[in-house]
């Protein structure tokens, strides 16, 4: 067996994150706002989709190279009709070594209560679900669906209880949006024991009129969780080692042991040194980096009648050219040379 491929940064590839949809329930503004995802928008047609069978043959030729953890996103990764059947292909899917795979998916928590046993029965590990604010006003205005709170909130309680856990929280923190938000949702989850992730506002796809100025960096959203705890709302934080190299997260845990939170800091403080995910498209494009301009054509190998060698060379071949280093350019370049490399891909399509 051929050794797995490094890119031309000597970075394995270690995560795939699928696609399954590019459709969704919600209309957060810093993803697919309701001005661009209006109900004429060109989603993909059901053909250009890929089948369950095709991901389950690109994820095993993905894993013949290295990826050892799969996450499903969308869109609303939910929302693709009997998803449970493609979770049961992925689970059967065993490493070189014989493990199973990491499978999970990020979902925003809507059709949760209705599907976490099944997802869990089906081979279904872990999930991580997006919750922007608790206060009710605040969500239904950031979903722009006008979609309460305790409906994520069930979906959160009904994953907990189905064993898809740990389970993690991602928030996007956008100022003077939901910024006031951070230390109730951290007492919440911290109580609750769930490590809770403060995501910065990103710069990716073409629609969502993104600012520097509206993005809170992660070192003051700590500050406030420390000021929190200095008044006792909150346990005292410590810095822990990350969990696995190419993590998204910088972590810190409360003194106290009882929970985690996360930092993701693609604009203050990139993360692409080891950058180890690949991304495949709904329509099976494959994207080397989430603010890629262009994908390459899997989709068009499989209907061609690709053999599965031809497939695992091909993916090879386009890792091992790859560059891709987006967030440590935005920090490094002046801020008038980044229009062009600015994406086109929007999140919803490409999955984040
Ligand atoms: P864990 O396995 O739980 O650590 O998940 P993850 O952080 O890999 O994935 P998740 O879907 O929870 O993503 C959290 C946030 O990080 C989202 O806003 C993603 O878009 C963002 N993100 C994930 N991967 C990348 C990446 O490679 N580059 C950048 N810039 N952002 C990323
Ligand atoms: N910036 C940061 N995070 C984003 N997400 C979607 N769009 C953006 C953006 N512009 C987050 C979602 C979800 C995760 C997959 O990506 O909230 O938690
Ligand atoms: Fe939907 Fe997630 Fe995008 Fe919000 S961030 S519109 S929940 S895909
Ligand atoms: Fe990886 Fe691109 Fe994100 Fe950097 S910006 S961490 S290369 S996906």
């Amino acid at each position: 067996h051929a050794l797995p491929p490094l890119d031309r940064l000597k970075r394995p590839l270690h995560d795939l994150r699928i696609s399954v949809t590019d459709r969704c329930n919600f209309r957060c503004s810093y993803c697919m706002p309701k001005e661009v995802f209006t109900k004429d928008y060109p989603y993909l047609p059901h053909g250009d989709l890929l089948t369950f069978e095709e991901i389950a043959r690109l994820a095993r030729a993905f894993v013949s190279l290295g990826v050892r953890k799969i996450r499903l996103t969308g869109g609303e990764p939910l929302l693709r009709k009997n998803i449970e059947a493609l979770i049961e292909q992925l689970a059967d899917i065993r490493t070189p070594q014989g493990q199973p795979l990491e499978l999970t998916l990020t979902t925003n928590g809507t059709l949760l209560a209705r599907k976490a046993a099944s997802l869990k029965a089906a081979g279904l590990r872990r999930a991580t679900i997006s919750l922007d604010a608790l206060d009710d006003t605040i969500f239904r205005q950031m979903n722009d669906m006008d979609y309460p709170v305790a409906g994520v909130l069930e979906g959160i309680a009904a994953a907990r209880a189905a064993g898809l856990g740990p389970l993690k929280i991602n928030m996007v923190v956008k100022r003077g949006v939901n910024d006031h938000e951070i230390v109730p949702m951290a007492r919440h989850f911290q109580r609750e024991g769930l490590t809770l992730r403060f995501i910065e506002y990103m710069d990716v796809g073409a629609t969502n009129g993104w600012r520097m100025d509206e993005v809170l960096p992660s070192a003051a959203v700590l500050e406030r969780l420390q000021h929190a705890a200095a008044q006792g709302m909150l346990p005292a934080l410590a810095p822990l080692e990350r969990a696995a190299p190419g993590e998204t997260a910088e972590r810190w845990g409360y003194a106290d042991g009882s929970a985690e939170v996360g930092f993701i800091s693609s604009v203050t403080h990139a993360f692409c040194g080891d950058c180890n995910r690949a991304r495949l498209s709904t329509e099976g494009q494959l994207y080397l980096c989430l603010f890629a301009h262009q994908g390459h054509d899997l989709r068009g190998l499989l209907r061609a009648g690709a053999s599965d060698e031809d497939i695992a060379a091909a993916i090879s071949g386009v890792w091992q050219e790859r560059t891709d280093r987006y967030s440590e350019l935005r920090a490094s370049l002046p801020p008038e040379s980044l229009g062009a490399m600015r994406p086109r891909i929007e999140m919803s399509y490409i999955g984040g």
